[in-house]
Parts: structure tokens; C-alpha cells; sequence
């Protein structure tokens, strides 16, 4: 008999039909006559019932079964009288395909905290929770790919292993296949040329760069893939190896890059919110109550729009007393993202304009001089989840910052290339599908929302 998913079973219009369910085993329990299983197969967040006679032979079996066991279950599907369900199995017979010490198994019946299951990393999918959002993380990831190809957009792999820094943030994890050596600074290019590349390689901390160069070829592409930065900062928002999607759009200006990136957020929140509706509930009761009230909001109304000068000004207006001063010249850090967006605004919140030197090299120069076309999307809880801007398409200028961000112009010579050869303005922006899943999920840490985290002196599993 073929297999069926619970997620089928619990859908299945017929009445009396023989199934064949295969899962793990989350309760048991027994009554007098019988015993209930609580089986659940992944495939959805419910579990199904299975009910087992005392006089049915599998029962005895029903001895080797513990929480988490692995079983295989046939029987017929019939309407449950039980709350909270239509369905459930009455086992004709059961085997046991892998077994579960039921002293050992770290899954316990009880809630278990965050800090626990991150420990556990590779049981953790086997939650309630944790099955819900990687279900959720599948969905959206299927949604931003449907979103660019419904607008004609080509899906490009820039490289992982890159010989430059595109943010200039020196964040760079490198490659090698040298065995460790501790080289003086002068040794440094020495050692590089003897290393697999006859150079410094890294992991990509972006791949705009390279996604440049295709939108200035096929028009419009993005890449979604996994990125990677050394920021020893232990935040709650970041991670070392993270998964960025990054579109970029030849012919398109500032503006048009800030109509994409808040179309594609709109979009993928309706698209969670569609279609993983009971994964989704999950979290709007037990994680954050006001979830999807908020996001309606950021999935229907107009972001606000707002000079990164005009946002400094109503931060030192407000009043609230932030860790970090702000004035014109300082980067905003979270605790100002979020004011600006929960308090201020209560939506998300667009801020361009920022000033040249607190940005990389490759943003366009406004004709102030002193700004760049760049823009931040941020929002309520997150802060930062969008950064891009409109590129520097002219050559004289592109060289100019290039030099003055202190970087050397001959790296960058198939970069300039392209300022050379048909220049045209165009513009991109990364979103960290992370923080987006953060938005999405209401959880609060970034540990949480990827398989298997990597952060600062954490590299288990
Ligand atoms: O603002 P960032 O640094 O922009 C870029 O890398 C551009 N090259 C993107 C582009 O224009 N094509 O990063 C983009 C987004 C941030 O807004 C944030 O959501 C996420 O990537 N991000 C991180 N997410 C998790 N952990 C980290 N360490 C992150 N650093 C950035
Ligand atoms: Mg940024």
C-alpha cells in the first residue's frame, strides 16, 4: 500500500478507507480496552490519532513504542468523536521501525525553552514549533522565487568564494588551503601566492557585484543564496552564514528599487499568510499575539517614505533617550530603526539619502555631494530588513569613490568595465531571509529561524 501523508490523511473526504501512515511517535496513552498514539509525519503541524484495541494483536506491541519512536501504521481512516479533529486511525497493525529510548530521548512532553532546542539542534524540527517555521521557511522561499519569475526576472548563482569585499566592512571569512601559519602582515601576499587561488579568496558577503553584471546583460535578475560575514557582533539580528536575496534591475532608479523591495515584502507576508495559515497560528498563540494584526498592516498599507536627514531630525526631536547619540553623519543603529517604525510611524518605514561616507563605494552619488542614492527598509521589531541603493553608473565618479574608500581600482577593473561599455543606470537591494522569517514568526532570535545556526564560537551540527 502507497503511503499517505498525515497532512492527506486529515484532509481526506472519504469515509472508512485503509491507509497507511508512517511517523513518529509524539504521545501515548492508555484507556481502558485501548490505547491512543499521537503520530505526526512532518508533513503538517497536526498529529494523527491512532487508536489501538486492546484486543487487536498489534497491541501488544504497543510495549516497544515510546515517544519518538519511528512507526508504520495501517488502518482505516474514520471520523474521530474526539475534540479538535475530523479524523483518525483505527490500527489494524503496527510496527515499530525504529526504536526510541524513552529514558534518553531529549524531547520531553513539556515545553522546552529556545536556549534547550538550539542544543538540539538536530532534534528540534521535531517540535510543533520548530516543524512550523522550517515549513514557513520552505513556503517563503518558494514565494520570493515565484514573486521574480511572475516579473520576468532571471534567477542567477553569483559566486560563493569571491576575491573581494563588496561591502568594504572587512567582515570576510577567508579561504584557504594553506595549513595555519601566523604570518607578519609584510609575509601576507607572500602566502597568498602559494595558496589555492594565487591569491586572498573568501565567502561572499554579498553577491551584488557579480548580480550587476547580469542585470546589465539580461535586464533583471536576482540571486537567493547564502552569505557570509564575520561580524563578531552577538546580536540577536545577526548571523555569520545567512541567506540574502538580491535583485538587481538594469534602467531603474531609486525609486523603482524602493517599489520593488516593498512589493516583495507585501507580497511574501500575503503569501505566509495564505498559505501556511494553521503553521502560522501557531505562532500568533504562542509567540506573539498581536502577529497578524501586524502583519496586515505591513502587508496592506504604504510604507512611509523618509530622507535619512529628515529621520535624524525626528529622532533628536523625540525626546527618548537612545544608547547611541544621533546626529547627521551617524549610522542608525536598531534602537533608531525601531523608533522610528513602532513608535513614530507604527509601519514600515523607507529611509534614503544617507550620507556617502557612512555607506560602501559602489552607491550613487546624490548631486548634493554628500549623499547617496541609498535605501534602508525597515521594520517593527526588526529594524533593517532590506539595504540597496541605486549604483554609481558614471565612471569618473565610480573611480573616484573607489579611491577615496580607500580600495584599490585595478580589483575592481571588470567592475568598471561595465561603466565602460554601455553604461546605464540600475539599482538592487539584499534582503535577509532571515530577519524576514524573524518578521513573519515573531521570533525574537536570529538563532532560531535557520537549521543550524552559525554564529560567534558556535559551529556544532
Ligand atoms: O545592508 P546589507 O549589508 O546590503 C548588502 O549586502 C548589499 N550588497 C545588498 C544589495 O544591494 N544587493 O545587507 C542586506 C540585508 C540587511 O538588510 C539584513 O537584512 C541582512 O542582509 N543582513 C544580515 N542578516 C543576518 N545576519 C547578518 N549578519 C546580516 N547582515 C546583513
Ligand atoms: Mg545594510
Amino acid at each position: 500500500m502507497k503511503r499517505t501523508l498525515i497532512a492527506q490523511a486529515l484532509d481526506s473526504k472519504n469515509d472508512n478507507s485503509r491507509i497507511l501512515i508512517k511517523g513518529w511517535v509524539r504521545t501515548k496513552r492508555d484507556a481502558k480496552g485501548f490505547s491512543f498514539l499521537e503520530v505526526n509525519d512532518g508533513s503538517c503541524l497536526k498529529n494523527i490519532q491512532i487508536i489501538v484495541d486492546a484486543s487487536n494483536p498489534a497491541y501488544e506491541i504497543l510495549g516497544e513504542v515510546n515517544t519518538g519512536a519511528a512507526v508504520e501504521v495501517t488502518g482505516a481512516l474514520v471520523p474521530s468523536p474526539g475534540k479538535g479533529q475530523k479524523w483518525e486511525v483505527r490500527a489494524n497493525d503496527i510496527r515499530v521501525i525504529g526504536h526510541a529510548d524513552a529514558e534518553s530521548y531529549p524531547l520531553q512532553k513539556k515545553r522546552h525553552s529556545d536556549e534547550f532546542l538550539r542544543t538540539i539542534a538536530h532534534l528540534r524540527p521535531r517540535t510543533n514549533k520548530y516543524g512550523a517555521l522550517f515549513r514557513i521557511r520552505s513556503e517563503s522561499a518558494f514565494a520570493v522565487h515565484q514573486f521574480f519569475r511572475n516579473r520576468g526576472f532571471y534567477y542567477l548563482h553569483t559566486p560563493i568564494i569571491t576575491g573581494l569585499d563588496c561591502e568594504g566592512a572587512g567582515e570576510l571569512f577567508r579561504v584557504t588551503t594553506l595549513p595555519p601559519v601566523s604570518a607578519e602582515p609584510e609575509e601576507a601576499d607572500h602566502l597568498f601566492e602559494a595558496d589555492f587561488f594565487g591569491k586572498e579568496a573568501s565567502l561572499t558577503v554579498s553577491g551584488q557585484l557579480e548580480a550587476e553584471m547580469f542585470a546589465c546583460a539580461l535586464g533583471n535578475v536576482y540571486t537567493f543564496g547564502p552569505t557570509f560575514r564575520a561580524e563578531n557582533s552577538n546580536t540577536p539580528r545577526h548571523s555569520a552564514e545567512f541567506w540574502m536575496i538580491e535583485p538587481e534591475m538594469a534602467f531603474a532608479d531609486l525609486k523603482d528599487n524602493m517599489d520593488l523591495s516593498e512589493e516583495l515584502v507585501k507580497n511574501l507576508i500575503a503569501h505566509v499568510i495564505d498559505h501556511c495559515g494553521s503553521d502560522l497560528e501557531l505562532f500568533s498563540r504562542f509567540v506573539d499575539k498581536n502577529l497578524v494584526t501586524q502583519l496586515e498592516i505591513i502587508a496592506k498599507e504604504s510604507y512611509v517614505r523618509l530622507p535619512y536627514g529628515e529621520a535624524i531630525e525626528i529622532l533628536k526631536a523625540s525626546g527618548d533617550i537612545f544608547e547611541f547619540p544621533v546626529d547627521f553623519g551617524t549610522d542608525l543603529q536598531t534602537e533608531h530603526e525601531r523608533f522610528l517604525c513602532e513608535k513614530h510611524f507604527k509601519k514600515p518605514v523607507i529611509v534614503y539619502n544617507y550620507p556617502k561616507q557612512i555607506k560602501p563605494f559602489y552607491m550613487r552619488l546624490n548631486d548634493d555631494n554628500t549623499t547617496v542614492a541609498a535605501m534602508d527598509l525597515l521594520v517593527p521589531k526588526i529594524g533593517e530588513l532590506i539595504g540597496g541603493s541605486q549604483r554609481e553608473e558614471r565612471l569618473a565618479v565610480l573611480k573616484q569613490r573607489i579611491d577615496e574608500s580607500g580600495l584599490n581600482r585595478d580589483d575592481y577593473w571588470w567592475y568598471l568595465d561595465i561603466r565602460r561599455f554601455g553604461t546605464a543606470p540600475h539599482s538592487g537591494f539584499g534582503l535577509g531571509f532571515e530577519r524576514f522569517l524573524m518578521m513573519v514568526s515573531g521570533v525574537t532570535n536570529i538563532r532560531d529561524v535557520i537549521p543550524f545556526p552559525r554564529t560567534p564560537r558556535h559551529l556544532e551540527f
